[in-house]
């Protein structure tokens, strides 16, 4: 017998099979053998919320839950944070390499190119309300661009991708700022393309009157760090939906705009803005211990504790803690931090989180970290987008030229009603729907 099968014994029919097994996979498609009889469509996997199921073969990013490791194309995350700069990433989860000087250099002057938005675009932006959500503004403004570059169609034209690709790595930190000045009224800056992707981003962000924007060197590099600890993380749910929305052959910008849409989410990127509330209703680290018992008692989640894949210390939050200080030493130490560390230490002492392997994930540190940088808390998901769109990218690509993928179509296990008789409204009983 082959070492590497699963020999499974269907006991309702005393039937052996032998299935191969590959990557520590069984294929699903295997098991539509298993049958009773020929009527029978055959044995599926039933797995909600694909707690155990892998979608896709993939190069991009490798992740250990247990124990703690981040690699993007075979680098620890810790040595690109400390050496790299967030588009030299980029190119490296885009294209699968480090890119020589020369590479580099085109790939950001190409990035640096496409700063700019279509002044249609600037209008549509400019029709929200004042008070609108910038996360909404930045997930309409990508679907948006679907019709300022119809060309972007042209899915299975490597050279079309790879301009879009440019065109929406480019234009996300000019979306992003352009979402935060409307929210808080002030007049839209434009690109400045002598700064670096991440200055170019403080320059849209805060420039009022000043002639010329000077970003402040630590916060800059602190801020590429944390796009560079954001940029992927394997099949996430907004990568789920960026390749489940992409196998149906639709335009990256609309792909795009539904992986924000899942990243904005409470569970996933939203988790950020809704760690900064958790710890304003904590107010002080004096209330901790009562906030612990609060969520021990099952009222609640500890936002930006625990994972589906990490069941150790997220390798990020680790550096977006060391980030973090280095920003305090410039704006001054955030008093949010010492309920957020008070938190942390109950935490991993309590049996109810250690036993749940809950530690703190990316989301923990870094809503205090961007509000120390003067962010509200409605722009922590953009800057999540921001770097993940990268990512994105990166996983819709491989998708498309994966010979294995199609249309994502997933099957049921049907549990509702079998055919029954149509019942004339005059003969309707009032019932309360199921919601
Ligand atoms: C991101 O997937 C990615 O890679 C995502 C991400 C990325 O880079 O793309 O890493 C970014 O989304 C980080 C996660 C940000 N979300 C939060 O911080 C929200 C709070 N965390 C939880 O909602 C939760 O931990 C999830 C959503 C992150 C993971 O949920 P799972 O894997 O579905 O785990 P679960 O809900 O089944 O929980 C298992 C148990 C449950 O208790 P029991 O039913 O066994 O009694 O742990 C409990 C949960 O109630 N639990 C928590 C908890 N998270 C899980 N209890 C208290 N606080 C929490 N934060």
């Amino acid at each position: 017998m082959p070492q590497d099968t699963l020999t499974i014994t269907d006991n309702r029919t005393g039937q052996a099979y032998t299935l191969p097994i590959e990557n520590g996979t069984v294929r699903a498609m295997d098991l539509r053998k298993i049958r009773t009889g020929p009527e029978d469509f055959g044995l599926m996997t039933y797995d909600p919320a694909f707690m155990n199921t892998a979608s896709c073969r993939s190069a991009i990013t490798f992740i250990d839950g247990d124990r703690g490791i981040l690699r993007y194309r075979g680098y620890p995350i810790e040595v690109l944070a400390e050496h790299s700069t967030f588009l030299e990433v980029a190119y490296l989860i885009l294209f699968g390499e480090l890119p020589t000087a020369a590479q580099l250099k085109d790939w950001v002057q190409e990035v640096t190119h496409h700063t700019m938005l279509h002044e249609t675009t600037k209008k549509f932006m400019e029709g929200f309300r004042y008070n609108a959500h910038p996360m909404v503004m930045l997930v309409s403004t990508v679907a948006a661009l679907s019709n300022v570059y119809p060309d972007s169609k042209n899915i299975q034209d490597p050279a079309s991708r790879l301009l879009q690709i440019k065109r929406l790595i480019g234009k996300m930190p000019s979306i992003a700022a352009m979402s935060y000045r409307h929210n808080v009224g002030f007049p839209y800056v434009y690109p400045d393309n002598d700064l670096t992707y991440t200055e170019n981003f403080m320059n849209m962000l805060w420039k009022m009157v000043e002639p010329k924007y000077v970003a402040n060197p630590v916060i800059a590099r602190a801020l590429d760090i944390l796009f560079i600890l954001h940029a992927d993380h394997e099949q996430n749910c907004s990568t789920n939906a960026m390749r489940a929305v992409g196998s149906s052959h639709t335009d990256p910008y609309l792909a795009t705009a539904a992986a924000a849409a899942a990243l904005s989410g409470p569970l996933h990127g939203g988790a950020n803005e809704e760690v900064l509330r958790m710890l304003d209703e904590i107010g002080s680290k004096d209330n901790v211990p009562a906030y612990i018992k609060k969520i021990k008692e099952g009222h609640g989640k500890l936002m930006g504790f625990g994972h589906r894949v990490y069941k150790n210390y997220d390798p990020r939050a680790k550096i977006i803690k060391w980030a973090a200080d280095r920003v305090f030493e410039i704006t001054g130490r955030n008093i949010k931090i010492e309920i957020a560390l008070e938190l942390e230490r109950i935490a991993l002492e309590d049996d109810y989180f250690v036993s749940r392997k809950l530690y703190p994930n990316v989301d923990f540190y870094s809503g205090i970290m961007y509000q120390a940088m003067g962010f509200k808390p409605e722009m922590f998901t953009v800057l999540f987008a921001i770097p993940r769109a990268a990512g994105w990218l990166a996983q819709w690509q491989e998708m498309l030229t994966d010979p294995e993928q199609k249309i994502a179509r997933p099957r049921q296990v049907w549990i509702g009603h079998e055919t029954r008789p149509f019942v004339p409204i005059e003969q309707r009983s009032p019932v309360s729907a199921t919601r």
